[in-house]
């Protein structure tokens, strides 16, 4: 096992702001926040996701930055060398990384769907489907087809895989530089075109308009869920990231910041589809076939569709490579750490096993449909596993070991850059709500995502 401390880091302060931002933007953003939100009485549902992001999401995150960046290392050595000896508290850090490796199986797979989308837009193809049945069958066609759904999950992988060859500098800091403000112009030409729509104010309404009856303990929970989803966190991501920040960068400004510029990501995309969904009488609760059966039937129905279709889910695609770049950065820095291999050599040593495994996951409507864990397809089990059990645990061990196990004046130290800035109240509410009120909102989301309660 190698002693050394990460030499890569990110440059500048923006690159770590959109390095970060690039994680936690994601599918989450495009469909599951604008579909909550709808759901779960708008504007009174995002009153609830911001406390539950300031709550919980904020306090863990910036837990998880600060342990990356205190032991510059993975996040398996990070947890080892932050708790005291002879502990088995490095198995928080094996956890996170299993997770993250574990979303990749089938967020590639997703993935895969999303560039095939996009090149087809390009190309002409989708355009065609212009009834809800075609679209349907569209999209079917893709996910039954073995052949298709492998090569599109492999040019995602060879895309990734790319980027985090060329290092933390060159590959993924630059990288998100350009990709991030790519993402926002094209999220509000998106919004431009639905939002002068006929028909429009209803998906604005749908989206804003508060509706306290639609609020019940279900939604709480889901608002807590998506904060764990949307920031990246309970997965090891950010403590690999952490390890990149530099030591003058104030981690709970950058978190906050990260959080609200995700928070617009997710409005701005609430923008740009609802008001089309309602525009063309859609049912907005339709879930995962949102995006890849109604919003292409949508296009495909208002003039200049094929263009804004493309722009559409080239958008989408530039969000989840964000998100899939840091967490296969997760497992390679920890095979990097571990075995002391080369950035490229570690690469390859964790897509050659995430191909089978996520193959299995992307072939689940065929070869492996008879695959079944607890009752599950391999896609099911995969998201089942990491995000109802791994990564709320992780999450609440992670409260744990930094509320309660790691030394509390060098959390002090650490986030107020060794007396460089003052955070003292911040780090204060930050250690409150880790000790008591993060881990028993977390717990709460697991036994609910179990079933228990
Ligand atoms: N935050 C990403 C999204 O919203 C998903 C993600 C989860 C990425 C966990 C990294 C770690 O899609």
């Amino acid at each position: 096992m190698t002693k050394k401390e990460n030499k890569e880091s990110f440059t500048s302060s923006f690159g770590v702001l959109a390095a970060t931002l690039g994680s936690s933007v994601g599918l989450g953003n495009i469909w599951r926040f604008p579909y909550l939100t709808g759901m779960n009485g708008g504007a009174s549902f995002l009153v609830i996701y911001i406390f539950a992001t300031l709550l919980v999401g904020l306090p863990i995150m910036i837990s998880e930055i600060m342990m990356g960046r205190e032991a510059r290392r993975d996040a398996i050595t990070a947890t080892r060398l932050l708790g005291p000896p002879k502990h088995p508290w490095w198995l928080l850090g094996f956890l996170g990384v299993l997770s993250s490796f574990l979303i990749l199986t089938f967020y590639t797979g997703v993935a895969g769907w999303v560039f095939s989308y996009a090149a087809r837009s390009v190309t002409g193809y989708i355009s065609t489907s212009s009834s809800l049945e075609e679209a349907q069958i569209a999209f079917q066609s893709l996910t039954n087809n073995p052949f298709q759904v492998l090569a599109w999950q492999l040019v995602v992988m060879i895309c990734i895989g790319a980027v985090l060859i060329m290092g933390v500098t060159q590959g993924i800091e630059s990288v998100s530089k350009k990709l991030m403000p790519v993402l926002f112009l094209l999220l509000l030409i998106i919004c431009g075109r639905s939002i002068t729509l006929p028909g429009a104010a209803k998906g604005l309404h749908f989206l804003f308009s508060p509706d306290f009856m639609k609020v019940n303990t279900g939604s709480v929970l889901a608002a807590l869920s998506l904060a764990f989803f949307k920031l990246s966190i309970g997965m090891g991501v950010m403590v690999t990231y952490g390890s990149y920040f530099r030591d003058d960068q104030n981690i709970p400004r950058t978190a906050l910041k990260v959080m609200c510029a995700d928070l617009l990501v997710s409005m701005l995309a609430g923008i740009a589809i609802f008001p089309a969904v309602f525009a063309f009488d859609f049912a907005p609760e339709s879930g995962p076939s949102l995006l890849f059966v109604t919003i292409p039937m949508i296009f495909s129905n208002m003039a200049f569709g094929q263009i804004f279709m493309g722009i559409f889910f080239i958008l989408t695609s530039i969000a989840a490579l964000g998100a899939m770049i840091s967490l296969l950065e997760t497992s390679v820095s920890s095979v990097m750490g571990y075995f002391g291999k080369t950035r490229a050599c570690s690469t390859l040593l964790v897509i050659v096993p995430l191909m089978f495994v996520g193959g299995g996951c992307a072939l689940s409507e065929s070869w492996t449909a008879n695959m079944r864990i607890l009752g599950m397809n391999l896609f099911d089990f995969s998201d089942f596993i990491t995000s109802k059990v791994f990564m709320p645990t992780v999450g609440i061990l992670t409260c744990i070991f930094v509320g309660w196990v790691m030394d509390v004046s060098r959390i002090k130290l650490s986030l107020n850059n060794k007396g460089a800035i003052n955070n003292e109240v911040i780090t204060n509410i930050i250690l409150f709500a880790l000790r008591f009120l993060s881990p028993t909102l977390t717990l709460c989301i697991m036994l609910k995502g179990l079933n228990v309660i």
